[in-house]
C-alpha cells in the first residue's frame, strides 16, 4: 500500500453540523460535508421537516429555519441505516409542536431506542414505539408540548443518547445536566458551543442552558478517523506500506485506536496538527509494523467502539493475539459485530473466542481467503477488506455495497492504493 488516501468528511462532525445547522437562525456554509448514506439520511429527514438545502462543489448550504421553523413532515421520517439520526433528531423532534414520525431499514428497526425515549421523556416529551423500544418511534408534538430541563446519568456510555438530550434541552428553560460513565465522543458539545449554545462541562457533567438561540455558521468537517481506521490498519499489517491520510479529524476523544495501535507497535505518526472550530485536524502517516499485540484496556473501549471490528482482524496478525472485554454495545449495531467478525474470521481458518461482551484472537494466524458476509454492515465489510489484504487466495465479501453507509469510495480508494 502506497500513496495517500481521500476520507470522506466525519461522519458523526457531519450530522451534527446539519442538525444544528437546520435549527439556528440564518444560513450555514458547511465544507467536505460526509458523501455517507447516512448523513445523507439526515439530510433528507431535515428536507422533509422544512429545511432549505443545496450542495454546491464541496459546500452545503443549510438554511436555518431557527428553533421553532422546522414544518410538519408530511410522511414518515426515514432514517435508513443510521442509528445517530434516529436517536439525535429525536431530541429535537422531541421539543415540536407538530407529531412525528421516524423509522429506518431493516437493521435500524432492531436496534434499541428505549435509550433516548426514557431520557426525552422525563424531559416532557410523548414518544411511544413498537413492542420492546424498537423503531418506528412515534412523537406526540402539539400545541402543548413544553420540555423542562432534566439532570440524567446516563446508564451506558453512549454519545448519541448525550446528543440527543442536549439537543432536546436546547428547548427546554434551564439548565440540563448529562453525566457521563465514560467520557464519549463530544463532538455535540464542540458544536454547540460553535452554533452559540450556553454550555459548560465539569468533569464527566455537561450543562447547556436553554432556551439557546444558535446562529449560523462556516463550518468545515475534518476527515473521518473512524474511516481512516480501515487504512491504517490494513497499512500496518501489509508489507511495504507506507500511507498518508490528509486532514484526519484527530479530536481526543477519537484518537484511542491511534493510542492503542502505538502502544502496540505501530509505525503511526500524526503531523501538522491545528484546530478548526474546535476540532483538530492533522495528517496520519503510517508503516508496515511489527505488533505486538495484547488486551486492550477495558477504559479505552468505549472510546474505540466503532474500530474493534477492525482492530480483531488486525490481531491476528499480531505476535500475541489481541482480546478485548466491556464491547456489548457491538452486539447491538449495525448488526452483532462481535458474532459477525467471530463467523468471518472462522470462515477465514482463525482461532477466535467470543464472550458476552468481547473477542480474543490469537497472533500469527495464516488467514485463508473465504466467503464472507457484510451482514448488510458498513464496518464489517471494510474490516473484512482489509482481512482479504493480509490472506492468502481470494477473499469474496457478500453485500459489500453497504461500504456506501459510511465510505461510499472505500474500494476506489483501496484499489488506488493498493499496488
Ligand atoms: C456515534 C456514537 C456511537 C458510534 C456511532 C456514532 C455518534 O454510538 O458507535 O457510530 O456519532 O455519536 P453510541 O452513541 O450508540 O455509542
Amino acid at each position: 500500500m502506497d500513496g495517500t488516501v481521500k476520507l470522506p468528511g466525519d461522519k458523526s462532525i457531519s450530522h451534527r453540523y446539519a442538525m444544528l445547522a437546520a435549527i439556528a437562525e440564518g444560513p450555514s456554509e458547511i465544507h467536505f460535508f460526509s458523501s455517507s448514506a447516512d448523513c445523507h439520511s439526515t439530510l433528507g429527514c431535515l428536507k422533509a421537516l422544512g429545511v432549505g438545502i443545496e450542495s454546491q462543489g464541496d459546500a452545503l448550504t443549510i438554511h436555518g429555519a431557527g428553533l421553532r421553523g422546522l414544518n410538519a413532515p408530511a410522511a414518515q421520517l426515514d432514517a435508513g441505516n443510521s442509528g445517530s439520526t434516529m436517536r439525535m433528531l429525536s431530541g429535537i423532534l422531541a421539543a415540536q409542536r407538530f407529531p412525528s414520525v421516524i423509522t429506518g431499514d431493516d437493521s435500524l428497526r432492531r436496534r434499541p431506542m428505549k435509550r433516548v425515549m426514557d431520557p426525552l421523556t422525563r424531559m416532557g416529551a410523548h414518544i411511544t414505539s413498537a413492542e420492546g423500544g424498537l423503531p418506528p418511534l412515534r412523537i406526540e408534538g402539539g400545541a402543548e408540548t413544553v420540555l423542562s430541563p432534566i439532570r440524567y446519568e446516563l446508564p451506558i456510555p453512549s454519545a448519541q443518547v448525550k446528543t440527543s438530550i442536549l439537543f432536546a434541552g436546547l428547548y427546554a428553560e434551564g439548565e440540563t445536566q448529562v453525566t457521563e460513565p465514560a467520557a464519549t465522543r463530544d463532538h455535540s458539545e464542540i458544536a454547540l458551543e460553535q452554533f452559540g449554545a450556553d454550555i459548560g462541562c465539569h468533569g464527566r457533567t455537561i450543562a447547556l442552558r436553554g432556551p439557546a438561540r444558535l446562529e449560523g455558521r462556516k463550518l468545515y468537517v475534518p476527515g473521518d478517523i473512524s474511516s481512516a481506521a480501515f487504512f491504517i490498519a490494513a497499512a500496518l499489517i501489509t508489507p511495504e506500506a507506507n500511507l498518508v491520510l490528509h486532514n484526519v479529524g484527530l479530536n481526543p476523544t477519537r484518537t484511542a485506536i491511534l493510542d492503542v495501535l502505538v502502544q502496540m507497535g505501530g509505525r503511526v505518526r500524526v503531523i501538522d496538527v491545528e484546530m478548526m472550530a474546535g476540532e483538530l485536524i492533522g495528517d496520519v502517516h503510517c508503516e508496515t509494523s511489527r505488533l505486538q499485540g495484547g488486551e486492550i484496556p477495558l477504559e479505552l473501549v468505549p472510546g474505540l467502539i466503532d474500530e474493534l471490528p477492525v482492530l480483531a482482524v488486525l490481531g491476528t496478525q499480531t505476535e500475541q493475539g489481541l482480546s478485548f472485554r466491556g464491547a456489548a454495545e457491538l452486539r447491538v449495531k449495525e448488526t452483532d459485530r462481535l458474532s459477525a467478525v467471530a463467523e468471518n474470521l472462522r470462515r477465514m481458518g482463525a482461532e477466535v473466542a467470543e464472550s458476552a461482551d468481547g473477542l480474543h484472537v490469537a497472533g500469527r494466524q495464516r488467514l485463508r481467503g473465504a466467503e464472507v458476509s457484510s451482514y448488510g454492515d458498513h464496518r464489517i465489510a471494510m474490516a473484512f477488506a482489509v482481512a482479504g489484504l493480509v490472506a492468502e487466495g481470494t477473499t469474496t465479501i457478500r453485500d459489500s455495497a453497504c461500504v456506501d453507509v459510511s465510505f461510499p469510495a472505500f474500494f476506489e480508494e483501496l484499489e488506488r492504493v493498493v499496488t
